[in-house]
């Protein structure tokens, strides 16, 4: 049994999906369900008997210990945070709550757990800990990728609350040596990302046929991993990773914005053109940029590859391919998250299930 926290979320969602279908070991899956949560994306998994959903608050200590109390984890992985940077700008209190906050309550209920536990679980007991590149801060262009061991420089709130969440980690494996894993990654995209990231927002508004954003000039570069490469990195890292380590997870995959809009305009203009014959970069529209910007993103993935062996198996081209026509084999999917009505799947469906 292993515990997940922020499971109804983007990654946290395919993680679980993952999970499922590649392992006989149960899950639970603790989710606020915020505005990112999406139980629809879990669909697959009603009543299936190794997905125990629970909402709730990583925060609430007397839950969480409850829950560790009574289905023994033998990990835990952390995917739950406020995530989008936008936002963040926006309202930063909800990042401190979650991912600060949050993270600590969330670390002295493990804490407590794990001290609980006999030699040989303690001994076993993972908490591994989902971070993000942005910790590092943003490269210029000449400047080698963020490597394990690059200085923590976050700019935006967002970054600055998950730099703290890492610190926090650390701090927990140094101090009272619980048994941490932490992986920086960089952007993610594939299925069930919430369109008001980059690349489901453009496809989306692309064929609603609205503008397509871009902030500045678009030469921002993202150093993109299709979500279920870093899934399968997440899996490497709980099962070999090294207690107390970093790794750095990355598809070497750098792009500036306006070629990924572009890139997803062509794929489009293909599987799905434009009634009237024209490309969709034609909806193209350049807007004022994002208060402090980070310039570039870059990971260095060489650790994870080289002690672990992992590597990712899409190509931007193939992974990009793949999420365009996820979304349009999913109109529905959409429909529902657009329009909001997808907080009411919780209702519909999972009225009736423990913990909802
Ligand atoms: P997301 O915003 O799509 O999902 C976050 C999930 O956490 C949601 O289901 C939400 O309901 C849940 N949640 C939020 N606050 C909670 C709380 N207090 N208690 C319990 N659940 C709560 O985010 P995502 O893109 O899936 O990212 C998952 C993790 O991976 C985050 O920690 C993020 O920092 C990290 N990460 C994301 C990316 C990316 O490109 N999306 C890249 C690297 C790292
Ligand atoms: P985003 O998907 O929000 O991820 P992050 O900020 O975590 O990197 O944005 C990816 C890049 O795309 C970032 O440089 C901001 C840019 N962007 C746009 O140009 N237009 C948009 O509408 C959005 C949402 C993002």
């Amino acid at each position: 049994m292993i515990l997940v926290t922020g499971g109804a979320g983007f990654i946290g969602s395919n993680f679980v999906l993952d999970w499922i279908a590649q392992s006989d070991e149960a899950l639970i899956n603790l989710d606020k369900l915020t505005y990112a949560g999406n139980l629809e994306n879990l669909a697959s998994l009603k009543n299936h008997p190794h997905h125990i959903f629970v909402q709730g608050d990583i925060a609430d200590r007397n839950l969480v210990s409850q829950l560790l109390e009574q289905y023994q984890p033998r990990a835990v992985i952390n995917f739950a945070a406020e995530s989008h940077v936008d936002r963040s700008i926006h309202g930063p209190a909800d990042f401190i709550q979650t991912n600060v906050l949050g993270t600590f309550n969330l670390l002295e209920s493990v804490r407590e757990y794990w001290q609980s536990l006999d030699d040989a679980k303690r001994l076993q007991f993972r908490f591994l800990h989902v971070s993000t590149d942005e910790v590092y801060g943003s490269l210029q262009a000449h400047e080698p990728a963020f490597t394990e061991q690059h200085m923590y420089q976050p700019n935006s709130p967002y970054a600055a609350t998950k730099a703290s969440s890492d610190h926090l980690v650390r701090a927990w494996h140094h101090t009272y040596q619980l048994p941490v894993l932490t992986t920086n990654c960089s952007n993610n995209y594939g299925p069930f990302h919430f369109p008001e990231k980059l690349i489901p927002l453009m496809i989306i508004n692309a064929l609603a046929g609205k503008p397509l954003p871009i902030y500045g000039d678009g030469q921002q570069i993202r150093d993109w991993l299709y979500v279920k490469d870093h899934c399968s990195a997440i899996r490497t890292v709980l099962a070999q990773g090294k207690v107390g380590e970093t790794y750095n997870i990355g598809g070497c995959n750098e792009q500036a914005n306006i070629e990924v809009v572009k890139m997803i305009c062509s794929i489009l203009d293909e599987l799905q053109p434009r009634a009237d014959g024209r490309s969709y970069q034609t909806q193209i529209s350049f807007v004022a940029d994002r208060p402090g910007h980070d310039k570039r993103y870059a990971i260095d993935a060489s650790k994870i590859r080289h002690d672990l062996a992992w590597l990712p198996k899409e190509t931007f081209a193939s992974g990009l391919e793949k999420t365009i026509r996820w979304y349009l084999a999913h109109p529905d999917w959409i429909e529902h998250v657009t329009s909001g009505s997808y907080r009411d799947w919780i209702k519909q469906h999972y009225q009736n299930e423990s913990g909802v």
